[in-house]
Protein backbone atom coordinates (compact mmCIF):
# COMPACT_ATOMS: atom_id res chain seq x y z
CA UNK A 1 0.00 0.00 0.00
CA UNK A 2 2.79 2.16 -0.22
CA UNK A 3 2.25 4.32 -3.26
CA UNK A 4 -1.45 5.17 -3.82
CA UNK A 5 -0.59 6.15 -7.00
CA UNK A 6 -0.34 3.58 -8.80
CA UNK A 7 -4.12 2.76 -8.15
CA UNK A 8 -4.96 5.80 -10.22
CA UNK A 9 -5.57 3.54 -13.01
CA UNK A 10 -8.63 2.13 -11.27
CA UNK A 11 -9.62 5.61 -10.66
CA UNK A 12 -13.45 6.34 -11.21
CA UNK A 13 -12.78 9.55 -14.24
CA UNK A 14 -13.68 12.98 -12.32
CA UNK A 15 -15.78 13.97 -15.02
CA UNK A 16 -18.22 11.12 -13.71
CA UNK A 17 -17.86 11.54 -9.88
CA UNK A 18 -19.12 15.13 -10.43
CA UNK A 19 -21.91 14.09 -12.59
CA UNK A 20 -22.88 12.14 -10.14
CA UNK A 21 -22.60 15.03 -6.99
CA UNK A 22 -26.70 15.80 -6.47
CA UNK A 23 -26.37 18.50 -3.91
CA UNK A 24 -29.95 18.33 -3.08
CA UNK A 25 -29.69 14.50 -1.59
CA UNK A 26 -25.81 15.91 0.12
CA UNK A 27 -28.27 18.72 2.00
CA UNK A 28 -31.02 16.31 2.54
CA UNK A 29 -28.75 13.99 4.24
CA UNK A 30 -26.38 15.67 5.91
CA UNK A 31 -28.60 15.42 9.25
CA UNK A 32 -28.51 11.87 8.85
CA UNK A 33 -24.69 11.34 7.06
CA UNK A 34 -23.51 10.33 11.15
CA UNK A 35 -26.61 7.66 11.51
CA UNK A 36 -25.25 6.18 7.79
CA UNK A 37 -21.69 6.06 8.71
CA UNK A 38 -22.57 4.33 12.12
CA UNK A 39 -24.92 1.70 10.47
CA UNK A 40 -22.01 0.99 8.39
CA UNK A 41 -19.14 0.59 10.50
CA UNK A 42 -21.75 -1.45 13.01
CA UNK A 43 -23.58 -3.77 10.01
CA UNK A 44 -19.98 -4.25 7.90
CA UNK A 45 -18.65 -5.26 11.92
CA UNK A 46 -21.49 -8.11 12.24
CA UNK A 47 -20.80 -8.79 8.20
CA UNK A 48 -17.22 -9.06 8.82
CA UNK A 49 -17.19 -11.25 12.35
CA UNK A 50 -20.01 -14.00 10.70
CA UNK A 51 -17.95 -14.60 7.64
CA UNK A 52 -14.44 -14.53 9.44
CA UNK A 53 -16.32 -17.25 11.76
CA UNK A 54 -17.30 -18.90 8.97
CA UNK A 55 -14.09 -19.03 6.68
CA UNK A 56 -12.47 -19.93 9.96
CA UNK A 57 -14.70 -23.31 10.06
CA UNK A 58 -14.07 -23.99 6.70
CA UNK A 59 -9.85 -23.51 7.61
CA UNK A 60 -10.66 -25.98 9.78
CA UNK A 61 -11.26 -24.68 12.91
CA UNK A 62 -13.32 -26.57 15.52
CA UNK A 63 -14.02 -29.37 13.00
CA UNK A 64 -16.29 -30.82 15.80
CA UNK A 65 -19.10 -28.01 14.93
CA UNK A 66 -21.36 -29.52 13.08
CA UNK A 67 -21.23 -27.20 9.69
CA UNK A 68 -24.73 -27.69 8.74
CA UNK A 69 -26.38 -26.02 11.49
CA UNK A 70 -23.57 -23.52 12.26
CA UNK A 71 -24.11 -22.60 8.31
CA UNK A 72 -28.11 -22.20 8.55
CA UNK A 73 -27.81 -19.60 11.80
CA UNK A 74 -24.71 -17.51 9.68
CA UNK A 75 -25.82 -17.19 6.46
CA UNK A 76 -29.10 -15.24 6.85
CA UNK A 77 -26.66 -13.39 9.06
CA UNK A 78 -24.22 -12.55 6.52
CA UNK A 79 -26.72 -11.68 4.04
CA UNK A 80 -28.48 -9.34 6.20
CA UNK A 81 -25.78 -7.43 7.42
CA UNK A 82 -23.76 -7.43 3.92
CA UNK A 83 -27.43 -5.81 2.32
CA UNK A 84 -27.76 -2.84 5.56
CA UNK A 85 -23.65 -2.44 4.13
CA UNK A 86 -24.11 -1.95 1.06
CA UNK A 87 -26.92 0.47 1.01
CA UNK A 88 -25.52 2.22 3.55
CA UNK A 89 -22.34 2.25 1.72
CA UNK A 90 -23.91 3.62 -1.52
CA UNK A 91 -25.48 6.15 0.55
CA UNK A 92 -21.88 7.35 1.54
CA UNK A 93 -21.17 6.86 -1.68
CA UNK A 94 -23.46 9.67 -3.36
CA UNK A 95 -23.47 11.62 0.11
CA UNK A 96 -20.03 12.98 -1.94
CA UNK A 97 -19.06 11.13 -4.55
CA UNK A 98 -16.06 13.09 -5.93
CA UNK A 99 -14.65 13.31 -2.33
CA UNK A 100 -15.03 9.32 -1.54
CA UNK A 101 -14.03 8.50 -5.30
CA UNK A 102 -10.41 10.69 -4.32
CA UNK A 103 -9.72 8.43 -1.56
CA UNK A 104 -6.50 6.35 -2.58
CA UNK A 105 -8.44 2.78 -2.06
CA UNK A 106 -11.92 3.38 -2.70
CA UNK A 107 -12.20 1.47 -6.07
CA UNK A 108 -10.23 -1.35 -4.78
CA UNK A 109 -12.10 -1.93 -1.76
CA UNK A 110 -15.14 -1.83 -4.48
CA UNK A 111 -13.46 -4.40 -6.79
CA UNK A 112 -12.24 -6.68 -3.61
CA UNK A 113 -15.73 -6.76 -2.46
CA UNK A 114 -17.12 -8.15 -6.10
CA UNK A 115 -14.70 -10.46 -5.41
CA UNK A 116 -15.51 -11.55 -2.04
CA UNK A 117 -18.99 -11.75 -2.91
CA UNK A 118 -18.15 -14.01 -6.29
CA UNK A 119 -15.94 -16.19 -4.45
CA UNK A 120 -18.53 -17.04 -1.76
CA UNK A 121 -21.38 -17.62 -4.70
CA UNK A 122 -18.81 -19.72 -6.68
CA UNK A 123 -18.37 -21.79 -3.27
CA UNK A 124 -22.24 -22.25 -2.44
CA UNK A 125 -23.09 -23.03 -6.30
CA UNK A 126 -20.40 -25.71 -6.24
CA UNK A 127 -22.25 -27.53 -3.60
CA UNK A 128 -19.96 -27.71 -1.30
CA UNK A 129 -21.20 -26.55 1.48
CA UNK A 130 -23.93 -29.74 1.26
CA UNK A 131 -21.47 -31.96 0.88
CA UNK A 132 -19.34 -30.67 3.95
CA UNK A 133 -22.07 -30.74 5.97
CA UNK A 134 -22.77 -34.39 4.80
CA UNK A 135 -19.47 -35.41 5.54
CA UNK A 136 -19.00 -38.09 8.05
CA UNK A 137 -17.41 -38.31 10.45
CA UNK A 138 -18.41 -34.95 11.28
CA UNK A 139 -14.99 -34.04 12.73
CA UNK A 140 -13.64 -35.25 9.35
CA UNK A 141 -11.58 -32.16 8.00
CA UNK A 142 -12.66 -30.25 5.45
CA UNK A 143 -11.45 -30.35 1.57
CA UNK A 144 -8.41 -28.47 0.14
CA UNK A 145 -11.35 -26.76 -1.58
CA UNK A 146 -12.76 -25.76 0.95
CA UNK A 147 -9.96 -24.37 2.68
CA UNK A 148 -8.88 -22.08 0.05
CA UNK A 149 -12.02 -20.94 -0.47
CA UNK A 150 -12.10 -20.04 2.82
CA UNK A 151 -8.65 -18.61 3.38
CA UNK A 152 -9.07 -16.41 -0.05
CA UNK A 153 -12.66 -15.46 1.51
CA UNK A 154 -10.70 -14.64 5.01
CA UNK A 155 -7.94 -12.90 2.82
CA UNK A 156 -9.97 -10.80 0.64
CA UNK A 157 -12.49 -9.32 3.22
CA UNK A 158 -9.95 -8.48 5.63
CA UNK A 159 -8.56 -6.46 2.21
CA UNK A 160 -11.91 -5.01 1.91
CA UNK A 161 -11.53 -3.74 5.54
CA UNK A 162 -8.43 -2.24 5.38
CA UNK A 163 -9.27 -0.42 2.49
CA UNK A 164 -11.96 1.22 4.03
CA UNK A 165 -9.85 1.96 7.17
CA UNK A 166 -6.71 3.37 4.87
CA UNK A 167 -9.21 5.73 2.85
CA UNK A 168 -10.73 7.13 5.93
CA UNK A 169 -7.18 7.84 7.66
CA UNK A 170 -3.87 7.01 5.89
CA UNK A 171 -0.49 6.06 7.01
CA UNK A 172 1.24 9.29 7.82
CA UNK A 173 4.15 11.79 5.33
CA UNK A 174 5.32 13.22 7.94
CA UNK A 175 5.60 12.87 11.88
CA UNK A 176 5.96 15.77 13.77
CA UNK A 177 8.25 15.01 17.09
C1 LIG B 1 -21.08 -1.55 -2.32
C2 LIG B 1 -20.49 -1.67 -1.13
C3 LIG B 1 -19.89 -0.56 -0.32
C4 LIG B 1 -19.78 0.78 -0.59
C5 LIG B 1 -20.28 1.55 -1.81
C6 LIG B 1 -19.10 1.38 0.53
C7 LIG B 1 -18.81 2.73 0.66
C8 LIG B 1 -18.21 3.30 1.76
C9 LIG B 1 -17.94 4.71 1.93
C10 LIG B 1 -18.32 5.78 0.92
C11 LIG B 1 -17.32 4.90 3.11
C12 LIG B 1 -16.84 6.25 3.72
C13 LIG B 1 -15.35 6.32 3.69
C14 LIG B 1 -14.80 6.40 2.29
O1 LIG B 1 -14.89 7.45 1.69
O2 LIG B 1 -14.32 5.39 1.77
C15 LIG B 1 -17.15 3.59 3.71
C16 LIG B 1 -16.52 3.35 4.91
C17 LIG B 1 -16.20 2.10 5.38
N1 LIG B 1 -16.60 0.90 4.84
FE1 LIG B 1 -17.73 0.65 3.18
N2 LIG B 1 -18.80 0.40 1.44
C18 LIG B 1 -19.27 -0.79 0.95
C19 LIG B 1 -19.15 -2.02 1.54
C20 LIG B 1 -18.35 -2.29 2.64
C21 LIG B 1 -18.04 -3.61 3.14
C22 LIG B 1 -18.59 -4.90 2.54
C23 LIG B 1 -17.20 -3.44 4.22
C24 LIG B 1 -16.53 -4.46 5.08
C25 LIG B 1 -16.71 -5.74 5.08
C26 LIG B 1 -16.98 -2.03 4.39
C27 LIG B 1 -16.18 -1.46 5.36
C28 LIG B 1 -16.05 -0.12 5.60
C29 LIG B 1 -15.25 0.47 6.68
C30 LIG B 1 -14.41 -0.29 7.71
C31 LIG B 1 -15.36 1.85 6.54
C32 LIG B 1 -14.67 2.90 7.40
C33 LIG B 1 -15.69 3.55 8.29
C34 LIG B 1 -15.14 4.77 8.95
O3 LIG B 1 -14.24 4.66 9.78
O4 LIG B 1 -15.64 5.84 8.62
N3 LIG B 1 -17.71 -1.35 3.41
N4 LIG B 1 -17.70 2.64 2.88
Amino acid sequence: MADPNALDFLRIPSDVLVALDWRPYHFALQPYHYLVRLTHVMSMAAFFGGIAALDLRLLGWRVTLPLRPFADLIIPWLYGTFGIAVVTGLALFFYDPVHVGSHAYFTLKLLLTVLGVANALLFHRSGYLAALAAEVPVSAHPSVHARLVGAISLALWTAVVICACLNVEAAPKLLLR
